[in-house]
Order: structure tokens, then sequence, then C-alpha cells
């Protein structure tokens, strides 16, 4: 039997993805080629426009994360943290696309993008809360139930909090991979001082590298690794 494809659902377009995916909207989000100063404009849209799609999916896994944590289901809360933590890692991989945006080309369209910077990235800023807010909840978890971070980072590798743990460490280092390349895009892209020069934006990025969201996670993790962690010593958390 031939399958109905008409629309049935609510909304702009002529079919029901459209009107689902909104696709008239988004499609709309980019400047007309008629009034770009530049034709890379669209490629640099693109690429910030999608990020800060992938960043607002990350924001929603992280925050309904430490709300799994909060209601006492930290083990509800890992793959929420993974989903964001792919989520950056897109982020992260679409900045290759800046590999085929010269100097000269972004120079170009500087007038259209005014004073904006990406230090504005609404996605980023709301990323940057939801980590903190998850650290929050991770701590409250532990502390209300008297668990030392030093006896979890040697905990058996299959116990939900150590699992989370783990989780939360891995979006840390992932969120800095995308800094790490961020930096390189800046400095390959925007002509700007290396880093080491006083005041240079590149020096600003470079030491944004080193940030970590949960510093303590990081030092609980390499503190115990001279301690046996196979499944028969390493304790089991209450
Ligand atoms: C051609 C590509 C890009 C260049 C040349 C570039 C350059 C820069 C520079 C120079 C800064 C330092 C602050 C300033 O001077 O404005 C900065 C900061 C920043 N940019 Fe970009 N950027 C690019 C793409 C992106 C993309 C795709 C995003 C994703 C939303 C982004 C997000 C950020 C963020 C969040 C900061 C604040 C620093 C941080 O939190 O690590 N940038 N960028």
């Amino acid at each position: 039997m031939k399958r109905d494809h008409s629309a049935v659902l609510p909304g702009d377009g002529d079919t029901d993805y459209a009107r689902y995916m909104r696709t008239d909207a988004l499609l709309d989000l980019q400047r007309p080629p008629g009034q770009m100063i530049h034709r890379d404009e669209l490629l640099f849209q693109v690429v910030h426009q999608s990020a800060e799609l992938w960043l607002k999916l990350a924001e929603a896994e992280l925050t309904e994360a430490a709300c799994r944590i909060d209601a006492g289901d930290p083990a509800a809360a890992e793959p929420l943290i993974t989903r964001a933590t792919l989520g950056v890692r897109l982020v992260t991989d679409q900045l290759e696309m800046f590999r085929y945006l010269s100097p000269a080309d972004f120079q170009a369209m500087q007038p259209a993008l005014g004073n904006g910077s990406g230090a504005e990235s609404p996605g980023w800023r709301r990323v940057q809360g939801a980590s903190r807010q998850l650290g929050r909840a991770f701590c409250e978890h532990l502390a209300a139930r008297r668990i030392e971070l030093s006896a979890l980072a040697a905990a058996t590798p299959t116990d939900p909090l150590h699992r989370l743990a783990e989780a939360m460490v891995e979006w840390d280092e992932r969120v800095s991979f995308w800094r790490v390349r961020h930096y390189q895009v800046a400095v390959r892209i925007g002509g700007h001082a290396p880093a080491g020069t006083k005041g240079s934006p590149a020096t600003m990025l470079a030491k944004l590298i080193e940030h970590r969201f949960f510093p303590e996670l990081w030092r609980a993790r390499t503190s115990t690794a001279d301690e046996p962690t196979d499944d028969h010593s390493a304790p089991h958390l209450p």
C-alpha cells in the first residue's frame, strides 16, 4: 500500500517534516546571498549556528543530569553526560570547516560581524552554568552520603558513582579539547599575536585550555593512581 505523505501537522511548510522540523524558519536564519558582503558568511554562520544547537542539547542533558543526581539517581545521570560530551565533540569537529576559511576572507567579512565575538555565545555560557550546577549536585550528593572523593576514585570501575565521576572528567576533558582546537583556529585565521603576548586574545584563549570545571575530581583520580583498582580490592560504595 502506498504511504500517505500528505501533511497533517499544524504549522508552516508543505510537509510534516517541514512543519515539525520548522525547516522554513531554520533555513531562513542565514543571511541571503544578496545581503552578504562575502560568500563565506554562509560557512561562518552554519558552523556557529549548528554549534549553538549542539550546545543547547548539551546544556539540556547536563541540567537533567544534575536533576537526576539531586533526585538520588546518579546512575541515570551518566548517560546524559555522555550525550553532552558527544555534543561538544561534534562542535569541536565542526571547527575543521575553518581550515577552508582563509585569513583574507575572514578579514573581508569582519564588517558584517560588527563587534560580535564567540565569547558572547549563549550556548557556551549556558553550558558553563549547567556544568557548575552539575558539579554542585555531585558534591552535595557525596556530602549527604559522607562519601570521600578519594574513596570514589578508588572504587570498583562498575560502581555507578565512580562511572559518573569518570563521565564528568571526560566532559571536562572534551571541553578542553574544544578550547585547544578553537585556540588553533583563532591563531591560524585571526592573525593574533602568539600566546604569551600580554593582553593578546591568544594568551587568554591559551590560559583557558587549563580550565577545569571539576578540578577536585581530577586531583582525586590521580592521587589514587598507585593504589590497586581491580574489582577485588576496590571498595564498594554505599
Ligand atoms: C573563524 C573562527 C573563529 C575565530 C577566528 C575565533 C576567534 C576567537 C577569539 C580571538 C576569541 C577571544 C576573544 C575575542 O577576542 O573575541 C574567541 C573567544 C571565544 N570564541 Fe571564538 N573564534 C572562532 C570560532 C568560534 C566558534 C565556532 C565558536 C562556537 C560558538 C566560538 C566560541 C568562542 C568562545 C566561547 C570564546 C570565549 C573563550 C572560551 O570560553 O574559551 N568561536 N574566539
